[in-house]
């Protein structure tokens, strides 16, 4: 009997799920039997100390790598055993990331590295038609006066804002964030998770950040709580706060 219930708003199943790194003679067990379902439309934070999980389960539920055990279902699509190349496909269909380090192509305007998004996304890969999308995707994250701007011509909230839009590109039903705001201080992570939030509103996508920006939690839907491999705690929040109202 499975332990998880899964309803047809259920976009993240994941049953018992363990994964172990083999280094040498040293086993260490990242995750340890979870159990978790996110619902679509869900705005999700992560909070743990270093070392307990966070990173590993973001990588599991975004394709970049598989469990030693357990089921992994996301938006219908069982991707437990899927091998790299069926990997590759799932994120692109599926999944839009938000790096720490931003990671956005130096020669390219903020306008252009959300092109290049859309295209590698699109099975035509016209050029010249996204550059509609490309302009209201970087307006939604409060950046239509930045379009023609270069990544080294623009703050680092900005640069985050422009990966926010990249993010987006595609349509994911899925948006996960490896400490989106790590990088910057607090009052620009506000920013730039207000962005993400706003993206979650208007598109019902889902979004998944693990921050060590604890009072950002209060702004999300659910906050999983993680210890040693696994989820210690989840905390619902019936009235979440907007990102921008969050006192430090
Ligand atoms: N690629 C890897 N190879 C070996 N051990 C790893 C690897 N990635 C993570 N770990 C180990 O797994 C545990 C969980 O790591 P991680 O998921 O990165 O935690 P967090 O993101 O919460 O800091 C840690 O003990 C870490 O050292
Ligand atoms: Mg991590």
């Amino acid at each position: 009997m499975s332990k998880v219930t899964v309803t047809p708003k259920s976009l993240v199943v994941l049953e018992d799920v363990v994964k172990t790194y083999h280094m040498g003679e040293v086993d260490v067990t990242a995750l340890n039997h979870t159990d978790l379902v996110l619902d679509r439309g869900e705005f999700v934070v992560i909070l743990g100390p270093s070392g307990s999980g966070k990173t590993t389960l973001l990588n599991l539920i975004g394709g970049i790598d598989s469990p030693t055990a357990g089921r992994i279902v996301i938006d219908g699509e069982d991707i437990s055993h899927y091998r790299q190349r069926e990997l590759t496909m799932f994120r692109r269909r599926t999944v839009g990331f938000v790096f720490q380090f931003f990671n956005l192509i130096p020669t390219l305007t903020a306008r252009e590295n959300v092109d290049f998004a859309l295209q590698l996304s699109d099975r035509d890969r016209r050029s010249g038609k996204h550059r509609e999308t490309s302009a209201q995707l970087l307006a939604k994250v409060g950046l239509s006066e930045r379009l023609e701007h270069f990544p080294s011509q623009l703050s680092g909230g900005e640069q985050q804002r422009v990966a926010v839009a990249r993010a987006l590109a595609k349509k994911p039903a899925l948006v996960l964030g490896d400490e989106p705001t790590g990088n910057l201080d607090f009052r620009t992570g506000k920013l730039v998770l207000s962005a993400m939030r706003e993206v979650n509103r208007l598109l019902g996508t889902t979004v998944v950040i693990v921050t060590h920006n604890q009072p950002l939690a209060a702004a999300a839907d659910r906050v999983l709580h993680f210890r040693e491999g696994r989820i210690s705690r989840i905390e619902v929040n019936a009235h979440p706060v907007p990102p921008e109202d969050v006192e430090w």
